[in-house]
Order: structure tokens, then sequence, then C-alpha cells
């Protein structure tokens, strides 16, 4: 539970995202978060106080001139009883009034009087983002301090345009809410990693490619963790379905070649993890147009060629990071393999784990791994990737720091 114990100040303003507010304080109660919702009156033409207090479990604060809320709580505690205030959707208007210091309810009011951090979710339409009265609000916004997490880009509810506005999703300002309350300690502050994640894809032609089961879910909770600890990371991921970790530059790749180009414009790095399943192969000559069927002829033949491995170029180059880290997937034989690969691909650790259909690993929630240097095999107990993940960076630090 990441955010066990914050109290959170949510306030909800009148925009068609609002209902997306729904989520988010699911999602932050989920993780332990104490939610307090405040609601604009235009906020409440859009959801109702009846849902936001269900799902909040606790009073919904609406009015700057309620005699029982001012005698109960007072819009000044209100404002600083709180561990972070969020604003989401945060509108055009509530971002004018605080950028100017307007304080004529109640939300504009806890938002002046707060000395608590404060992070927005701006929603509009993506004319009223680009305008030049809403650009000089957001600079002002951003020097006084306050946090944004998006607007996105994309297509919007109301009038089907497409463009900058849409608010983050709730998972992504859940995210930005953990980073800003953290108070974790660093270790790795100041040092670089690059990680890969996820499967390539090796094209047979335009519409057909190569690929293999990994979700990227390990390699990215690894690079997340990392990022946790302090690192400026850069996760270079093959294709996945799966959210971007928090705090973590994403280079998007699709081929073999691809991820080796970006992870080598990377370097140089302190720290690299190599989790990618990387296809060994690729097809040859990938066919410039889709190969079509031939009457009466069989299929045609697709001729490989091997790949660069990724691990061992990194392992061996002369800009070597000072600790490689790679993974070892096996069916067979995981640690006579993974101590032959530890020597071939240069790396200081090998994660090896056994990826036989009856683990459920690739593409599962959960792993089993050992972890195999110069200095032996140490065996984890099965756990979840994102703690594996946690154990693995808290490991690399460690490393790091005695490396000095
Ligand atoms: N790897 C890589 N580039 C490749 C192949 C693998 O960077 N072209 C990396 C993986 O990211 C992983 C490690 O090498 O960290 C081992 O991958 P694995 O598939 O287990 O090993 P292979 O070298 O492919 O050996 P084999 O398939 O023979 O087991």
């Amino acid at each position: 539970m990441t955010l066990s114990g914050k109290r959170i100040l949510l306030i909800i303003s009148g925009g068609i995202a609002a209902y997306k507010s729904l989520d988010l304080i699911r999602r932050l109660r989920e993780r332990g978060a104490q939610v307090r919702p405040l609601m604009t009156a235009a906020a409440q033409e859009f959801v109702t106080p009846l849902a936001v207090g269900a799902l909040a479990a606790d009073h919904v604060y609406t009015d700057l001139f309620s005699r029982e809320d001012e005698q109960d709580v007072g819009h000044i505690r209100l404002a600083r009883d709180c561990d972070l205030i969020c604003v989401a959707p945060a509108t055009a208007d509530l971002m004018a009034k605080m950028a100017n210091g307007l304080a004529n309810d109640l939300a504009s009011t806890v938002l002046l009087a707060t000395n608590q951090p404060v992070l927005i979710a701006p929603a509009m339409n993506p004319a009223m983002w680009a305008h030049k009265a809403t650009r000089r609000n957001v600079a002002s916004l951003r020097s006084d301090g306050i946090a944004f997490i998006g607007p996105m880009a994309g297509e919007m509810a109301e009038s089907g345009e497409a463009g900058e506005g849409r608010m983050a999703e709730p998972l992504q300002i859940v995210a930005s809410i953990e980073a800003l309350l953290d108070d974790a300690p660093k270790p790795l502050k100041g040092k670089t990693a690059i990680v890969t994640s996820g499967p390539t894809h090796e094209p047979i032609d335009p519409v057909r490619y190569i690929a293999n089961r990994s979700s990227g879910k390990q390699g990215h909770a690894i690079a997340g963790a990392l990022a946790h600890l302090g690192a400026q990371v850069t996760l270079v991921s093959g294709p996945v379905t799966i959210a971007d970790p928090a705090g973590v530059n994403v280079v998007r790749v699709e081929s073999a070649a691809e991820m080796l180009e970006a992870v080598t414009a990377g370097l140089p790095a302190d720290i690299a993890v190599f989790v990618a399943a990387v296809a060994d192969w690729r097809v040859a000559a990938a066919a410039g147009e889709k190969i079509k069927k031939k009457p009466g002829e069989g299929p045609a033949p697709l001729e490989l060629t091997e790949n660069p491995d990724i691990l061992k170029t990194i392992g061996h180059h002369e800009n070597r990071p000072n600790l490689v880290v790679g993974f070892a997937a096996e069916t067979a034989d995981v640690i006579s393999n993974a101590q032959a690969k530890l020597a071939r691909k240069g790396a200081d650790f090998i994660v090896a784990n056994d990826v036989s259909p009856a683990t459920g690993i690739m593409g599962g929630d959960r792993n089993r791994v050992r972890i195999v240097s110069s200095e032996g095999v140490e065996d984890w107990p099965e756990l979840s990737k994102a703690e594996v993940a946690e154990r693995l960076a808290a490991r690399v630090a460690e490393r790091i720091a005695g490396k000095g």
C-alpha cells in the first residue's frame, strides 16, 4: 500500500472528465490513502456528491459558506489538514483563478490558503488549452511550484475533437501523487541506467512479424524500481500493451536492431539491465510488399539470420556500464546455462528463471529467480514481479555503492 495513511484532498472541478475522478478515488483508497473530496458547483453538474462521498467514504465539501462545515472543519483546516491537494479535473476556469489568486468559492479559497503540495490534472478543450491566456496561467502556476500531470493528447469526450486536453488517466495521476509524496532514500541518485524490456518484433513483410510471449512486466517493473531509488532511467521497450512505469524515459522500438541502436545511443550509463526477450533470429530479407499466396505453390520459405546480441555487445563495449545485468530464460539446466551466459556475455549478474510453460512466468505476474554471479548462486523465493524488481534494484544499489 504505497499511499498508506496519506491524506489527499481531492478537488473536483466542473468538466466531463469528472467521471474519471470517481475511479481515481477508488485507486487512491486501494493504495491506502484517505480521500477527502471537495466539489465545485460546476462539478456537481457532472457527477453527484452522493457518488463521490460514497466512494470516498467521507463527507463531500461543497460550500464556502456552509455553517456546519465551517464549524466542523473550516476552510483553513481543509486546506492544511492533508498531505497533498490534487485537483482533477482542473478546468481552465479554476486554473485561471489559481494563477491569479482569486478566492471566491470553496475550491479556490482552499487552494489559496494551503501550504501543502498541489498537483493538478488539467482537462479542457484543446483550443482552450492552447489559448494564450491558458498558456500564461500554466506558466504562472508552474513557477508557483504547482505540479502538473497531463493533459494528454487524444479524442475529447464531448466534441469528438482531437488534440491536447484530455485529463490524464487515474493510474497516471496516482503515480504522480506517489512520486510527489515519496520520501524514501535515493541511493541511486545521480546514476544513470538503461533497461531493455518486452519482446522484439522481427518483420517478415509489412504486415507480418515474428514475436514471442514476453509481456514486458518484469523489465518495466525493474525500470520503475531503479527510478524509485533515484536513478535516471531510460527504458528501451519492444512492443507491449502495459503502461509506462512512473518517472522513466521510455524509448519505443520494434526490432532487435532498433533496440541495439537505442541502447547504444543511451551510453555512457552507470547501470544496464537487459530484460528484453530479444528475438535471436530475424528474417534475412524482409519483403517490402505483403507476401501473397500463389495458387498451387506451398508457403514461401523464411530464411533466418542471427540478430545482434545486445547484452553481449554492451557487456564487451568500450563504454561498458559499471554494472551489467542480464537475464537467462531457460527451460532446462537453468544454473549451468546461466553460468555460461555470465561469462560469454560479459555480465556481472545473470538473473536466471525457468520459463517452462508449467511455471506460468512468461506473461504472468509472479517470478522465481536465481541470481548467478561470480560469487555464486542465490535462490530467491517465488515473488511478484514487482517484488523481484525492488529486490534487484536494491541489489544493484548495494553493488554500485560497493564499487564506489
Ligand atoms: N539478449 C540480448 N540480445 C539478444 C539475445 C538475448 O540482449 N539478441 C539478452 C537478454 O535480454 C537476456 C540475455 O541476453 O538478458 C539472455 O537471453 P536468453 O534468451 O536467455 O539467451 P540467449 O543468448 O538467447 O541464449 P539461448 O537462446 O541459447 O538460451
